[in-house]
């Protein structure tokens, strides 16, 4: 399969519009060795070879970053010209209902076909109460909703199924529904899920999860039977907004597992087989990592751990 990373970085973007941390305040004044990143998201398609352009393989949206359309504009592999209105998206599948993963739908309102759109029960609750974006493009183009079931039952998103095409199962994680969720404080199974995307065809396996608080056993397993695993790299520690003054929440609070420390993402990653490709996305703009020269960096890279990048293809 081929992955396009469209945004590797976390809600608000790097660097963020208001943010003079040492990351933001050093990409602006050119002191840093760092690149610009957009929210959250990836496409996924079978790999058949080709680069995209009129002929280009449909694929899967896994979110859609309030920056889609600057995602979609750099990226032609989504933009196909087999028709006069077209897209190389066959649907979207949410993977919570947090802003930066979900109000780009807005962006795809001029369809001229309801958009298919994979979500949990808890993200289409979220969706249609507390952020009722999908009410909203009810006045558009309108979704067809389908359900992810959290049973790890294989489903196949038409257009990108059948013997050359993916396979998608979901798994519930324990991480943190969006403010405006009716389950914010008290959170249910599906407010937030990790996907496994099996290719069809060669058999191999990728673990998406860009929001993840805790390793479960179950949540292990799904990263050691993978290929490569995609994965939450929002903060370095799990004081770093409280200590930069910016928030008083813990990483873990928010549903995101750390990547230094004792329990953190580094340490389960060393734990995987040799040859699982290990990669970090939703990457905050606080994160020293984002410094291409900061030794936190270079400590993930002594752990064999890569830190995406918006544009990147990756072959799995
Ligand atoms: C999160 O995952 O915690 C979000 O990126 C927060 C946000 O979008 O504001
Ligand atoms: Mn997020
Ligand atoms: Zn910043």
């Amino acid at each position: 399969m081929r992955i396009t990373i469209l945004g590797s970085s976390a809600g608000g973007g790097f660097p963020q519009w208001n943010c003079n941390c040492a990351n933001c305040a050093g990409w602006r004044a050119g002191t840093l060795r760092a690149k610009a990143r957009t929210q959250s998201s990836i496409f996924v398609r079978p790999d058949d070879g080709s680069d995209g352009g009129p002929e280009a393989t449909e694929g899967i949206l896994f979110n859609a970053s309030p920056d889609v359309l600057e995602q979609i504009r750099s990226n032609p592999a989504l933009q196909p010209g087999r028709r006069q209105r077209d897209t190389a998206i066959a649907g979207v599948l949410l993977i919570d209902g947090q802003i930066d993963h979900s109000t780009g739908l807005l962006m795809l309102r001029e369809r001229g076909q309801p958009l298919p759109l994979w979500c949990t029960d808890p993200v289409y609750e979220d969706l249609t109460t507390g952020l009722p974006l999908l009410n909203v493009l009810g006045h558009y183009c309108g979704v067809r909703r389908e359900r992810i079931a959290l049973d790890g039952a294989p489903f196949e998103v038409p257009g990108v199924g059948g013997a050359n095409g993916l396979t998608l199962r979901a798994l519930p994680l324990t991480s943190k529904a969006a403010p405006y969720s009716p389950h914010r404080e008290a959170g249910v199974p599906g407010d937030n899920i990790g996907v496994t995307i099996t290719d069809n065809r060669s058999g191999r396996r990728l673990f998406y999860a860009p929001g993840l608080g805790e390793i479960s056993p179950a949540v292990f397993d799904a990263m050691a039977s993978a290929d490569a695993v995609l994965v939450d790299g929002t903060f370095w520690t799990d004081d770093e907004m409280i200590r930069l003054g910016l928030s008083s929440k813990t990483a873990r609070d928010i549903g995101h597992l750390p990547q230094s420390g004792a329990g953190g993402m580094i340490e389960w990653m060393d734990r995987l087989p040799a040859s699982t490709r290990r990669l970090l996305i939703h990457i905050n703009n606080t994160n020293p990592i984002l410094d291409e020269d900061s030794p936190q960096r270079a400590e993930l890279a002594a752990h064999r751990i890569e830190v995406c990048e918006d544009g990147w293809t990756l072959e799995i």
